[in-house]
């Protein structure tokens, strides 16, 4: 079965996990939480070298000051409890976003988790957090722009191996599968770039409800799938 290197997930649906249970919003967040801890030990099992996860939109900032607050405090929580056995395990611990938006005590405990994980190689867990694929874009056009303007680099070099060094993946590979649960059919600005030759696979499953056996469909589906990057089928090549 092929399997690929790299998963992205889009953790969709706590909310209407909560709603469909007569809980706050919070409590979703919580066992969202709860599954991106199952989802990490699943996929230390696997093949599957990288992890990428989208935990807090550019855009989620949209949300009631209440919701962003405990978005904020999940993510330190997540950090604190969870980083020794993250380290234990092997894990490598990468931050995608834009760092400025953020609180400096937040900001320090995502550069701890990378500095001590630095050396792990079992599995790489990419958390999005302010993340949006937009944003992120235009901030590369930005050192771009100002290289140029500098004298540093020439704009008739600049191609996509270039782009892509800008950004926030710097140096990761693009993610083979891309999973969104609860439903919605969309991206949601994650990774627009880096998705454009990734296999889509929309799962009805809100995300606190994500399970191994949730992890194993989707790894069946994109086994199932022919993925061609503009070129030929296999069969079409020989005929
Ligand atoms: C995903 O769940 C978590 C974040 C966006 C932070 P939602 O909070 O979007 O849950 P729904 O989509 O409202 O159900
Ligand atoms: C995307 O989900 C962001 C995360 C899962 C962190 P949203 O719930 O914010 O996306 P929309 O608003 O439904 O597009
Ligand atoms: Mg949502």
């Amino acid at each position: 079965m092929t399997t690929p290197t790299h998963i992205a997930i889009i953790m969709d649906g706590n909310g209407r996990w909560a709603k469909a249970r007569g809980l706050p919003r919070l409590a979703g967040h919580r066992a969202g939480v709860e599954a991106l801890r199952r989802t990490v030990r699943a996929v230390s099992g696997t093949p599957v070298r990288w992890l990428t996860v989208y935990a807090f939109s550019s855009e989620n900032w949209a949300r009631p000051k209440s919701e962003v607050f405990d978005l904020m405090g999940l993510l330190k929580l997540y950090i604190r409890r969870d980083l020794a056995e993250l380290h234990q395990s092997g894990v490598r611990v990468h931050v995608i976003g834009d760092r400025d938006g953020l609180a400096k005590d937040i900001c320090a405990l995502l550069a701890e988790a990378e500095t001590l994980t630095r050396g792990n190689t079992v599995l790489n867990l990419v958390i999005a957090f302010n993340y949006g694929g937009r944003d992120e874009i235009v901030r590369a056009m930005r050192e771009l722009a100002e290289s140029a303007r500098r004298g540093d680099i020439d704009p008739e070099s600049i191609d996509e191996a270039v782009v892509s060094r800008h950004l926030d993946t710097a140096g990761m590979p693009d993610p083979d599968l891309l999973i969104r649960t609860s439903g919605e059919i969309r991206l949601s600005n994650f990774l627009p770039w880096q998705a454009a030759y990734s296999e889509l696979v929309f799962l009805p499953c809100y995300w606190p409800d994500f399970s191994a056996e949730h992890l194993d469909e989707a790894l069946r589906i994109y086994a199932a799938r022919e993925r061609r990057f503009g070129g030929l089928a296999a069969q079409g090549v020989a005929s």
